[in-house]
């Protein structure tokens, strides 16, 4: 049995707007064994990014609780600074998080410096090293962002959250932005430091094809909740909730003749996580729904192995 490297226990995050409450993370439960890497899936606004800004405690949780390591981080005396070192996260655009005006080589060190980590002579030679673990030539480290392509700029996102030796990564769509022959260099880079260092990710995407290969398993999100989460073979395999059945239809197929004819877009509205009705969220979208659904008791069960839904009409 490998250990937990990463757990969240009923964690919220509620935004209070004039609109009302966002349930922008609903009691999420999840865990992710050393080395391995959880995806985490959904359409725009179901609260991803949130989720992962929570666990890195970027923005304050409502309440629940995110054991690092079996330690809980919001825990008051924790050493907060350590877990900051330890648990690091690459961002969507390279371009827009990356300071056009400094180099390669700064923009690497930065977080070095930031951390007081080393002298300048061990700082240079991590920096090198981890140049070379990014596949970022050396030559490279004079060069400024805006002089590099997509791949390389996001390659500079990698060596950053790398040069903390973290444990534990959130990937916040790392490859979203980039052409999808680039895509597949970063998330090979990515799955080879995993491999050479152990590392836990939780890679987020709006995007199942990319989570494909790189997951061990997966959690499938709807307006702030965790739908259906299991090893990655057996959701591809035998998705039960109906919302990662329409997920995966739209995933889109290479041969373009046939894209058009597997592709079969989900009906109906995106509702708000705003105030949402008791029940299910994807009811008002879903072709089974029945009243049954709008249970307030409707919680996560086991449907097989490893594999749980929250769904009342399961699919075979
Ligand atoms: N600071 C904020 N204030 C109010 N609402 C927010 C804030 N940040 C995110 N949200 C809302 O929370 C929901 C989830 O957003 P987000 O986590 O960015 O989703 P995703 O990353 O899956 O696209 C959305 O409805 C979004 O509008
Ligand atoms: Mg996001």
């Amino acid at each position: 049995m490998k250990k937990t490297m990463l757990e969240t226990v009923d964690l919220v995050k509620y935004f209070d707007t004039k609109n009302g409450i966002v349930h922008a993370v609903d009691h999420v439960n999840l865990s992710i064994p050393e080395g391995e890497t959880l995806g985490v899936v959904g359409e725009s606004g179901c609260g991803k990014s949130t989720l992962g800004r929570c666990i890195l405690n970027l923005i304050p949780a409502t309440s629940g609780q995110i054991l690092f390591d079996g330690k809980n981080i919001l825990e008051r005396g924790g050493k907060s600074k350590d877990f900051r070192q330890k648990m690091q996260i690459i961002f969507q655009d390279p371009y827009s998080s990356l300071d056009p005006r400094q180099t390669v080589f700064n923009l690497i060190a930065e977080p070095l410096k930031t951390n007081r980590m080393g002298t300048k002579a061990e700082m240079r030679e991590k920096v090198e090293a981890i140049m070379d673990t990014v596949g970022l030539a050396p030559r490279l480290a004079t060069a400024y962002p805006h002089e590099l392509d997509g791949g390389r700029r996001q390659r500079i996102g990698v060596a950053r959250a790398l040069v903390m030796d973290p444990k534990f990564v959130v990937c916040d769509e790392p490859v979203s932005a980039l052409d999808v022959s680039i895509q597949a260099q970063i998330l090979n880079l990515m799955m080879d430091v995993q491999e050479e260092r152990g590392i836990t990710y939780m890679f987020i995407t709006h995007d199942l094809s990319v989570v494909k290969h790189i997951s061990h398993a997966i959690a499938v999100m709807y307006l702030g909740e965790v739908v259906e989460l299991a090893p990655k073979e057996e959701l591809f395999a035998h998705p039960r909730h109906p919302y990662t059945k329409a997920l995966l239809s739209a995933v889109p197929i290479p041969d373009p003749a046939r894209r058009t004819m597997e592709r079969q877009l989900i009906k109906g509205e995106v509702t708000s996580p705003v105030d949402p009705a008791p029940g299910c969220r994807f009811a008002p979208r879903c072709p089974y729904a029945t009243p049954e659904c709008l249970s307030p008791s409707l919680g996560m069960t086991e449907v097989g192995p490893n594999h749980q839904i929250r769904c009342c009409h399961p699919l075979d």
